[in-house]
């Protein structure tokens, strides 16, 4: 069958006799009528059987069609604002040949409502989805934009190891493996190579999977997750959080152009995400803690108020930052985090060392965490200091701590988490739906 098309194209051939191939999505049985909905990965169109006007055997076939079997379908496509169904909406397609390619077994996943574990079980078959699909490809445009963003500024993607020999964050979450003998452990950031490779190419980032052992189950916590990490020489922390505001807007600004039917699809609200404008805004932990705790002075005795309880020196867990989050229509910046808290390479405030040149940018309707950076300790026996708190010996590190000795500058950067960046986008509760196949504590399959 000849002229091919993609169903997001389908608007450039409206009165034309075009094949679509892809798979059954839906049917609806109306006697004469069958409305048989078709996904090709681009789009779904509404295809109609008509049986006066074909063959029985075709007819026939169209009848039997089952959900996610394989067809080609060929007919004259038209407009028909009834057509809901289809993205893009309003077109259909009359069918008058038909290929069954496959005809599918009933399939486990109707449009009926199912339990989310038995969907995540069926992972590899609920990606067909149309919620899914639309999450999953404002995914995809939520890297690009990232990338985009970063080369558009005169950055240089400078890929960093995955099997490294320290650890880079902590090491309460590191997964450990087993090297020809030697212990080794799954990239939890790309930061400390990024150092090194800024001082080769001055603005770097890398963007690649990242690794966590997190004992935690949290609508947040992933195993396995991906993050785009930039990092800058002669940069300050107030200078990175203007180039994060930038990136977030742009990231926000590029999902609403390219994707209204997908946001329509999973119901986003967009007009919260048109307030995301800089400036965004900027508070310090001091500040928080303050705010957190009035807000908890004022709260009703009960479980919710404990889990608000803060001091000073703590850091935040989810209920704090979702309260902070309500308090903005912009994402947060919270600055100037307790030293204790924090990783061991952050710098110390001049004058005032329990804090640290840190920043974590918020992400509103109580979403939290995204980004977490700051500017790096770049005195050679300061950070040999705090490298020998990490409990992994020193020689692990050596090359790091070349990086002090030789040109040493004031440098910063930071780390954007993708998945929780989509959870927010897209408006989402849990970040499982964010990436096609999640790593979770107690999940490792399919
Ligand atoms: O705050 P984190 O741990 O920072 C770093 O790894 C730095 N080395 C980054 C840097 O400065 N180059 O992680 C950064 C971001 C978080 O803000 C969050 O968005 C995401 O990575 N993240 C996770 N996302 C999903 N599951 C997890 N377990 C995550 N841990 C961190
Ligand atoms: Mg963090």
């Amino acid at each position: 069958m000849s002229n091919v098309i993609s169903i997001h194209e389908i608007a450039a051939h409206l009165g034309e006799e075009v094949t679509v191939r892809g798979w059954v999505y839906d049917r609806t049985d109306k006697g004469k009528l069958q409305f048989i909905q078709v996904r090709d990965g681009s789009g779904i169109v509404q295809v109609v059987a008509y049986g006066p006007e074909l063959p029985e055997d075709t007819f026939a076939a169209a009848g039997k069609l089952t959900q996610e079997s394989s067809v080609i379908v060929r007919g004259v496509v038209k407009s028909n604002p009834k057509a809901r169904k289809s993205i893009p909406e309003g077109f259909e397609i009359g069918l008058s040949e038909l290929q069954v390619v496959q005809l599918a077994d009933e399939y486990p996943i109707t449009p009926k409502e199912h339990g989310v574990e038995f969907l995540m079980d069926n992972r590899h078959l609920w990606l067909r989805s149309s919620r899914q699909w639309a999450i999953l490809r404002i995914r995809a445009t939520i890297i690009k934009a990232m990338r985009d963003f970063m080369d558009d500024h005169g950055f240089l993607l400078v890929d960093t190891p995955i099997l490294t020999p320290a650890a880079g964050e902590n090491t309460t979450t590191l997964f450990e493996i087993d090297y020809h003998g030697e212990p080794a452990y799954l990239a939890q950031t790309g930061q400390l190579y990024n150092e090194a490779n800024m001082m080769a190419f001055g603005k770097v980032y890398c963007f690649g999977p990242t690794f966590r052992a997190e004992k935690s189950k949290t609508r947040r916590h992933l195993q396995e997750f991906w993050m785009m990490e930039p990092e800058m020489a002669f940069t300050s922390l107030e200078e990175l959080m203007a180039l994060e505001e930038q990136l977030v807007a742009h990231i926000v600004s590029e999902v609403l152009r390219k994707h209204p039917d997908e946001l329509r699809l999973i119901e986003r609200d967009v007009t919260k995400l048109e307030a995301i404008k800089s400036p965004f805004a900027r508070i310090s932990y001091d500040e928080a803690v303050q705010r957190l705790q009035t807000a908890w002075a004022a709260m009703p005795e009960g479980e919710e108020k404990d889990s608000l309880k803060i001091e000073w020196g703590e850091d935040f867990g989810s209920p704090h930052e979702t309260v902070l989050t309500g308090m903005f229509d912009v994402p947060v910046f919270v600055y100037h985090y307790p030293t204790a808290v924090k990783a061991f390479y952050m710098q110390p405030v001049e004058g005032r060392p329990e804090v640290c040149r840190s920043v974590d940018l918020l992400a509103p309707e109580g979403y939290g965490e995204i980004t977490g950076g700051s500017e790096r300790i770049y005195d050679g026996e300061l950070l040999e200091s705090r490298v020998e708190t990490m409990g992994i010996g020193r020689e692990a590190y050596a090359w790091y701590l070349d990086l002090r000795r030789f040109g040493s500058v004031p440098h910063a950067g930071f780390g954007i988490g993708l998945e929780r960046t989509v959870a927010w986008v897209c408006g989402l509760p849990h970040v499982r739906e964010t990436i096609p196949y999640a790593r979770m504590l107690s999940r490792n399959y399919p």
